[in-house]
């Protein structure tokens, strides 16, 4: 079976694991301390913070920029559904904007619409004027908008945009920023998938890569279906010293004196609890594995790049096919392979997945949309370019071993089906 994807762990990773057991210090710690270093210097940022996982970052991330019970903060649907989850554990609702279905990402000119046409300018804040459509029955609003709650007027700032870098592929940070910032709204990056992905702001001339962050924070996610992977495993970076000092109080119970100080202090100190914060820590076993995927991942993204491109050269002159392609402001590192089948109805997408599962091939279908879940769905958002693309799109296998004969056995196998739906 060629499965969708396999992580990329050896011998290294294996002893840096080792070893971390065997040192005897096995939580956050002095590992942690070394991938964060790591990880800050490969994206360019200043300030890196590991924690359990992307979602933890994204609910970090959220906070720390001030967002509240009753917020909004506007996303995306389209995208694992952590990301509508993060915004509601901060008793907020996501607002999601529709994507542009050739980038699978936030549509900009959407996000402008969003903001100039739905809201309304209240003080020095933005506020949603339709915030009782959001009481949905799993939604913090029917807290506001149901019975006995606290009415019109007091729900719906705009807390800020929650920008996701789809599969890897950057989205339009310049515009999503630039009119972010006209509303004076704070932008955060759901780069959950984009360690190793670049984004060009001068036409291709130079590079950046996403975790700068170009918004106030970036978050990422080092679950085995990413890039690299420590198991589970997140980070979150920033520019601004005193972000990075609330996500250090928020992943470690508000604790004012790591345990790592403590441990090496030659007096006696006593901690405080500045806030209530959670255990959103990552162990130094995890950190140990991170810091050896870090040092292969210029390898792992060029491979990943070159089996996309195999794709791409056999499937882009096919009729009926989308491939992926990188915009001229986008170095993706391929974390996905995601083929659109033109037209393709639900009932196509399943037999088109058959077709490679019954050859051997695991694939899975399109980016799921939060709206279109339990949690969301009796909100009755409708986002047509969303709903397309979870029905129409089918991910390939793509990672680092997948040997050639198994490329050209999912590609023998995609003609075969386009041939008898006509589609070649
Ligand atoms: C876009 C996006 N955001 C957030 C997450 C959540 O990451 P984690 O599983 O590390 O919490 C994922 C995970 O797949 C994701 O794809």
């Amino acid at each position: 079976m060629i499965p969708i994807t396999k992580p990329f762990l050896s011998e290294e990773e294996a002893r840096a694991a080792s070893s971390a057991v065997l040192s005897g210090w096995v939580t956050q710690g002095p590992k942690v301390k070394e991938f964060e270093d790591a990880f800050a210097r490969y994206v360019g940022a200043e300030h890196a913070c590991a924690v359990s996982n992307c979602t933890a970052a994204l609910h970090m991330a959220l906070l720390a920029v001030g967002v509240q019970p009753g917020d909004v903060v506007v996303t995306v649907s389209h995208s694992f559904i952590a990301t509508a989850n993060a915004v509601r554990h901060c008793c907020a609702e996501p607002i999601f904007i529709d994507i542009d279905p050739s980038t699978y990402n936030m549509d900009p000119g959407a996000l402008e619409r969003f903001l100039a046409e739905e809201c309304e300018a209240r003080g020095n804040a933005l506020y949603y004027r339709k915030t009782d459509s959001l009481a949905g029955e799993g939604s913090p609003f029917c807290h506001f908008f149901g019975p006995g709650g606290r009415g019109p007027g007091s729900a719906g700032r705009v807390a800020a945009v929650l920008a996701v870098h789809q599969m890897g592929m950057p989205c339009d940070m310049e515009r999503i920023k630039g009119i972010a910032e006209r509303f004076n709204v704070r932008v955060i990056e759901d780069a959950a998938c984009a360690i190793g992905s670049e984004i060009s702001f001068d036409g291709g001339k130079s590079w950046e890569k996403i975790g700068r962050p170009h918004g106030g924070v970036a978050c990422f996610s080092f679950h085995p279906r990413k890039v690299i992977t420590t198991g589970e495993g997140g980070m979150i970076t920033t520019r601004d010293p005193g972000l990075d000092a609330k996500f250090r109080l928020l992943r470690h119970h508000g604790m004012t004196v790591s345990d790592a100080a403590r441990h090496s202090a030659d007096s006696v100190i006593f901690e405080e609890y500045a806030m209530t914060a959670f255990n959103y820590r990552m162990t130094d076993i995890q950190a140990a594995i991170g810091i050896e995927q870090l040092k292969k991942i210029d390898g792992i993204t060029d491979e990943r790049r070159r089996l996309a491109e195999e794709y791409n050269k056999a499937l882009g002159q096919l009729d009926g096919f989308v491939i992926p392609v990188d915009r001229e402001y986008t170095r993706t590192n391929r974390q996905s392979y995601p083929l659109m089948i033109e037209g393709c109805s639900g009932v196509e997408q399943v037999s088109f997945m058959q077709k490679l599962l019954d050859n051997g091939i695991t694939t899975r279908r399109g980016i799921m949309n939060a709206h279109q879940e339990p949690p969301y769905s009796d909100i009755g958002w409708r986002l047509e370019a969303s709903e397309r693309a979870r029905d129409a799109v089918v991910l390939l296998p793509l990672y680092n071993g997948l040997r050639k004969d198994e490329q050209d056995h999912v590609i023998k196998t995609v003609k075969e089906w386009g041939r008898k739906r006509g589609r070649q």
